[in-house]
C-alpha cells in the first residue's frame, strides 16, 4: 500500500488513498477510467485478464471506495515497461498519478529490475511532465506509434529502483 506524497493543497490527504492489487470486481471500473482517458484504448478483455488474480503487474488506486486510477507494467528480462497508467479524468491533479507512478518504480525496483521505459504521445503534456519530474529522459521516438490520431511515441528511461 502507498499514499500520495503531493505537498499541494489539493492533494489527497496521504492515509486516504489505497494503492492495492485488482479484484474481479475491478475490471469494469477499470475499463470505464480507460474509455475515458484514451481514443484508443485497450479492449474490455484486457482488464478481465488483469484482474483475475493470477498476475502482479496491476496496481489500482482506490480514493473514497471508488478505483480512480491503475498502472500496469510489463517485466522483460532485466527491464520493466510501464504498459498503462491512467487516472480517472475527475480525480485528476490530487497527486494520485504521482502516487501511482512511485508504487511502479517502487514496485519493479523491488523486482530487482535495471531499467525502466515507457511509451508517452509527445503532445501528452501532463504525463510528460509528471515523467520528466521522476527522472525520466527522452531516448527514443516510434514513428507512428499511436492512432486515433496518428501521433509519434517519445521513448523514454530510467534507472529503476529509485526515486526521483
Ligand atoms: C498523466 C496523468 C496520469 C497525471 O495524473 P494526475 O493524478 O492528474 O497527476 P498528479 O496530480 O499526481 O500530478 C503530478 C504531476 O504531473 C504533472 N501534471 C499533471 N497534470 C498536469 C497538467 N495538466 N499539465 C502539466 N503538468 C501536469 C505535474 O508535473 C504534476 O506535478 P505538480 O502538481 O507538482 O505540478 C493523468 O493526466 C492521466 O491519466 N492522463 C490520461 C492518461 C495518460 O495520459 N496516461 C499516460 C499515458 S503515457
Amino acid at each position: 500500500m502507498s499514499a500520495a506524497g503531493s505537498s499541494e493543497s489539493d492533494a489527497v490527504p496521504t492515509d486516504a488513498l489505497t494503492i492495492r492489487a485488482p479484484g474481479p470486481d475491478d475490471a469494469g471500473r477499470l475499463f470505464e477510467i480507460e474509455r475515458a482517458c484514451f481514443p484508443d484504448p485497450w479492449p474490455a478483455h484486457s482488464f478481465v485478464e488483469l484482474c483475475d488474480g493470477s498476475r502482479s503487474d496491476c496496481w489500482v488506486a482506490e480514493l473514497g471506495g471508488r478505483v480512480v486510477g491503475y498502472w500496469v507494467g510489463r517485466r522483460v528480462q532485466d527491464e520493466a515497461d510501464l504498459a498503462n497508467f491512467a487516472v480517472a479524468p475527475e480525480s485528476r491533479g490530487k497527486g494520485i498519478g504521482r502516487a501511482l507512478l512511485d508504487d511502479f518504480i517502487k514496485t519493479v525496483g523491488g523486482y530487482g529490475r535495471t531499467v525502466i521505459y515507457l511509451e508517452v504521445r509527445e503532445s501528452n503534456v501532463a504525463a510528460l511532465a509528471l515523467y520528466r519530474a521522476f527522472g525520466f529522459e527522452e531516448v527514443g521516438r516510434r514513428k507512428a506509434y499511436y492512432t486515433k490520431p496518428t501521433e509519434d511515441a517519445l521513448v523514454m528511461a530510467r534507472p529503476a529502483g529509485r526515486k526521483g
